[in-house]
Order: structure tokens, then C-alpha cells, then sequence
């Protein structure tokens, strides 16, 4: 029997739920903005997807279009996926990535194997993974894979058959978090997808505290971002570290279009912020690394009214839950939106379009 005063705050919580999070209604907007072209599209039918510069502007907006409308119209899903398997295979921890992408494989009807630990396959006997790639051509119809070593989804390239994405490899690319972020910013944004000339008042001015040169997510979505650059009037790094790009990588982000400035002075430049994104975490070898701990929003930072606030999580103090229940909070929106965007990916690559 549940005591009464259980019952009151049991109530009492689920009263303070909050109802809804940012970006729920903008998916519709974002199809009808949209006019729907599968034809860029095509040329993913059984590629695999390893970096972020695979990807033309028409195709990432083609791919929001498509995942607005598996977010906005579920009804209308057939599962398209039905007989087919996903070889979901995370040789690091993961909590998004393998699970948005075995769900949105679920959602459309496929099934999954899945590798959590690299040490119930052949990799703990030596295995190598041109050997097991050639062996997971027979088991299944894709691979999804994370891996601490960059070079890994590169050496499965050798053998494997059937398509690979990347879901993280190293320091190197996350592509398919990137994909995730640009379809939380056009869902805030959507005139960013369009072709007309953006009015210089209308241009969103981006901040990203980390580090591009450590940060698998943030280096794909600075490759994506560069494919916005007319939209975008500049692209401010925050971040500790002396030289926070890789070498050439500021340079090849700039020549594709995009205005970058390096500072440290978060609290100066927040109230100037359309979009924030933030993260501290990256991935070396068998662990983690932390970079600019001393950065940290919460509901006291000075934030742009109407801005957005987004990270890729797993968050740390970096990001308070104090902003979790105000309209800043985009990064619920960003992990949840994951799931539509690789349904669309995925229905892309496997050419089934429900
Ligand atoms: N964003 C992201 O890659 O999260 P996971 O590490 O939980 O997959």
C-alpha cells in the first residue's frame, strides 16, 4: 500500500513534467518549406558513409526534408525495412548513437544484431577486421560502427560488401550526429534551406564551445555548417587551447565560405549567439578526454533571447540542468530529432522510401 504523502509527490512530479521541448512543431514547417526532390538521394544508394564531406548541400537538405516527415507523419510509415538487418556494432560506449539508430531501424521495420563488446568477437583472438568485415557481408544488409581508432571503418572499406556508416570513429567524424545538429538548426533556422539570398540582418551568427581539431562531432558539423555559409555570417570557436584547429582545417572551412573567429571570452559573446553548441568530451583511445572545463551555461548565462542552446551529450557540468526547462533547451530536440534523421539516412542508402 503507497502512503499517501508517496502518493502527493508522486503526483506533485509528475505535474511538473514538463510537457513538451523545443522543436516538436517545427518539423511540419519544415517539410512544407521544402519541396520535396528524392533525386539527390539516389547517389547514397549503397554507399557507405564515413565523413561529413561525402555530403552535398542538396542532399543534407533533402535528408531534414525526409526526416521531418517520418517525425511529422509516423502514420504513414510502412516499414520498408522489413527482412533486413542491421549489424549495429559499438566497440566503444554509446547511449544516442546505437540506440536512435536500432530504433529508427526498428521503426522501419527491419531487425538487428548487435555488438556491444568487442571482446565476444574474433577482435579478442586477433581477428582482423578486413577478416570480420568480409564475415558480416553474410549476416546482415548494413553496418553501423563506432570505433576508437579512426582507421577501422576505413580498413572494414576493404572487404565489406554491403553499406557501412560511420558512428563515430576517434577524434576523426561523427557524420551522422552532424546530421542530427543541421537538422536542429534548420528546424530553428529553415529559411538556411533555402536558395534565395539571405537579407545580412537574417544571417545567424554561430558560437561552438570546443575543440575542432579533438572533436569528432564538432568536425563534422563544421563541414556541414560550411555548406550553409551563405546563411551563416560568422562561425565563433570558444575554446582554451592555443591552436584549437587541426592543421588546414580552418583554413579548408574558410575557403568553403565559412567566417571564423577564435575567442575565450564566452560571457562577451553569448548575447550575441543565434545558435550555442557546446561540448567538452572527446573521445582518445580507451577513454575520454575533458577540454575547457572552465566554460558553462546555465540559466544565469547571458543568452540571446530566441536562442538555442545544443549538444551532442553525454553532458557534464558543462551544461546545467537549470536549462533544461527553459526555451533554450534544444538539446533534447537535437537527441530526439537523431532517430528521424537516421531513418532517413538509412531509408536513403537501403532506396527504401516509405
Ligand atoms: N552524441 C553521441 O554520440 O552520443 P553517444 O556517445 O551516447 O552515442
Amino acid at each position: 500500500m503507497v502512503e499517501d504523502s508517496k502518493l502527493e509527490q508522486l503526483e506533485q512530479k509528475i505535474d511538473e513534467q514538463p510537457l513538451d521541448v523545443q522543436g516538436f512543431e517545427s518539423p511540419r514547417m519544415l517539410m512544407e518549406m521544402i519541396p520535396e526532390d528524392l533525386v539527390p538521394l539516389l547517389d547514397l544508394a549503397h554507399r557507405p558513409v564515413i565523413s561529413a564531406s561525402q555530403f552535398s548541400r542538396e542532399q543534407l537538405i533533402q535528408l531534414c526534408r525526409l526526416a521531418a516527415r517520418f517525425e511529422t507523419e509516423p502514420q504513414r510509415m510502412n516499414r520498408p525495412l522489413t527482412g533486413k538487418i542491421l549489424i549495429s556494432a559499438f566497440y566503444e560506449p554509446s547511449t544516442r548513437t546505437r540506440l536512435s539508430f536500432e530504433s529508427a531501424w526498428h521503426r522501419l521495420g527491419g531487425d538487428i544484431m548487435s555488438i556491444t563488446d568487442p571482446a565476444t568477437t574474433g577482435i579478442a583472438k586477433g581477428e582482423s577486421l578486413q577478416d570480420i568485415g568480409e564475415m558480416l557481408n553474410n549476416y546482415g544488409d548494413l553496418v553501423v560502427l563506432r570505433e576508437s581508432d579512426a582507421r577501422a571503418v576505413y580498413d572494414m572499406l576493404d572487404t565489406l560488401r554491403i553499406p557501412i556508416v560511420n558512428g563515430g570513429n576517434g577524434t576523426d567524424e561523427h557524420p551522422t550526429q552532424a546530421m542530427a545538429d543541421i537538422y536542429t538548426i534548420l528546424k530553428a533556422h529553415p529559411a538556411l534551406a533555402l536558395a534565395d539570398e539571405i537579407p545580412d540582418e537574417q544571417l545567424i551568427h554561430i558560437g561552438i564551445i570546443g575543440v575542432p581539431a579533438h572533436m569528432r562531432t564538432i568536425r563534422s558539423l563544421l563541414i556541414f555548417l560550411s555548406q550553409f555559409a551563405s546563411g551563416i555570417a560568422k562561425v565563433s570557436i570558444i575554446s582554451e587551447q592555443e591552436q584549437p584547429f587541426a592543421d588546414g582545417q580552418r583554413e579548408e572551412l574558410e575557403q568553403a565560405g565559412l567566417t571564423i573567429e577564435v575567442t575565450t571570452d564566452l560571457d562577451a559573446i553569448l548575447p550575441r549567439l543565434d545558435v550555442v553548441y557546446i561540448n567538452t568530451i572527446a573521445w582518445v583511445d580507451d577513454d575520454y578526454q575533458e577540454y575547457g572545463k572552465t566554460f558553462c551555461l546555465s540559466v544565469d548565462s547571458p543568452l540571446k533571447p530566441g536562442s538555442m542552446v545544443m549538444h551532442p551529450l553525454a553532458r557534464g557540468a558543462e551544461l546545467d540542468t537549470s536549462l533544461d526547462n527553459t526555451p533554450f533547451n534544444w538539446y533534447f530536440a537535437q537527441a530526439r530529432g537523431a532517430v528521424f534523421i537516421r531513418m532517413a539516412l538509412l531509408s536513403a542508402i537501403l532506396k527504401s522510401y516509405s
